[in-house]
């Protein structure tokens, strides 16, 4: 996205963490944000926040885990507000845990938030996009998304169709002239916001706050790049997977860290 002046921006997600932070550079750079979450008093608390610095802002309860909500959702928006111009897909969810000890439905929750959730809510709002002449697609995926990780496999897998999905529509945007329209994927490691309280970072990845991950997004979308993946060493993160035999990756994750940094999770759980 070029410049955000009078653009209205979707962001999911948006009542706390780094979605809340989003939402507000957003604002703060001049754009009007649909703040858009399962937590409605979050969500208004948030859109006050815009308020005080001088954009507008609109606060939506929805579930984007049910596709008929992010229809009804869609809708409202449409009719509230007209056509948006930016759509951050930024709502997810975790639960860590041996994996057969944890609930089934909380593993196909996590589908359904963070992949099938994402992708509906694209398909939704695509239109927009489509039809605004300086629109950009967000996708919050996870440094998880290049790499097994256990006692979080549902999660990691989620961030993995994420990538995928994501990277797919930036390339198909291109092939059918569709310039003005950016996607940039987002591949952080862990942030301090609560998600994942408990976790050992691995050592050559070091928390992130949630402050400095979002000042990244919000350059990497001006900068219309692809990735914005932090901290620096996710950006290697699949160079080294690729060289390594499979033997010796399995030993240098579990060297890292990275095998074992969610035996102790105990993030929350919204
Ligand atoms: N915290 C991390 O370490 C980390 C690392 C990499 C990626 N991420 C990703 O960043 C994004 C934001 O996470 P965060 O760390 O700010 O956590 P967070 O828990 O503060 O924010 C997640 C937001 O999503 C909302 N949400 C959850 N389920 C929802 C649903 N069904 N419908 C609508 N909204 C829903 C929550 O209410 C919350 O406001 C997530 O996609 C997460 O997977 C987080």
């Amino acid at each position: 996205m070029k410049q955000f002046y009078g653009k209205k921006i979707v962001v999911t997600g948006a009542a706390s963490g780094i979605g809340r932070l989003m939402a507000l550079a957003f604002a703060g750079r001049g754009a009007d944000i649909i703040v858009a979450d399962l937590n409605i008093e979050g969500a208004e608390k948030v859109a006050r926040e815009i308020h005080a610095i001088g954009r507008q802002a609109w606060a939506y309860g929805v579930d984007v885990s049910n596709v008929d909500a992010i229809k009804a959702f869609r809708l409202q928006v449409r009719t509230d507000l007209g056509k948006i111009d930016g759509l951050v897909n930024n709502a997810g969810v975790v639960f860590g845990g041996v994996f057969e000890m944890v609930p089934l439905e909380k593993h196909l929750l996590t589908y359904q938030v963070n992949t099938t959730g994402l992708m509906a809510i694209t398909h939704a709002f695509f239109s927009d996009l489509l039809e605004s002449s300086d629109s950009h697609l967000v996708n919050i995926a996870s440094a998880s998304g290049y790499i097994g990780l256990p006692y979080g496999a549902t999660y990691a897998s989620s961030k993995w169709a994420v990538i995928g999905f994501s990277e797919s529509i930036r390339l198909e945007l291109i092939e059918r002239g569709f310039d003005q329209v950016g996607v940039t994927t987002v591949c952080p490691g862990y942030i301090a916001t609560g998600m994942f309280d408990g976790i050992k970072a691995p050592s050559f990845l070091p928390l992130l706050t949630a402050e400095k991950i979002v000042a990244k997004i919000m350059a990497g979308i001006e900068n219309n790049d692809a990735f914005v993946k932090e901290p620096f060493a996710v950006k290697s993160v699949d160079i080294l997977r690729g060289a390594l035999s499979q033997k010796l990756w399995d030993k240098t994750a579990k060297l890292l860290g990275i095998s074992t940094s969610m035996v102790q999770w105990k993030g929350h759980v919204r």
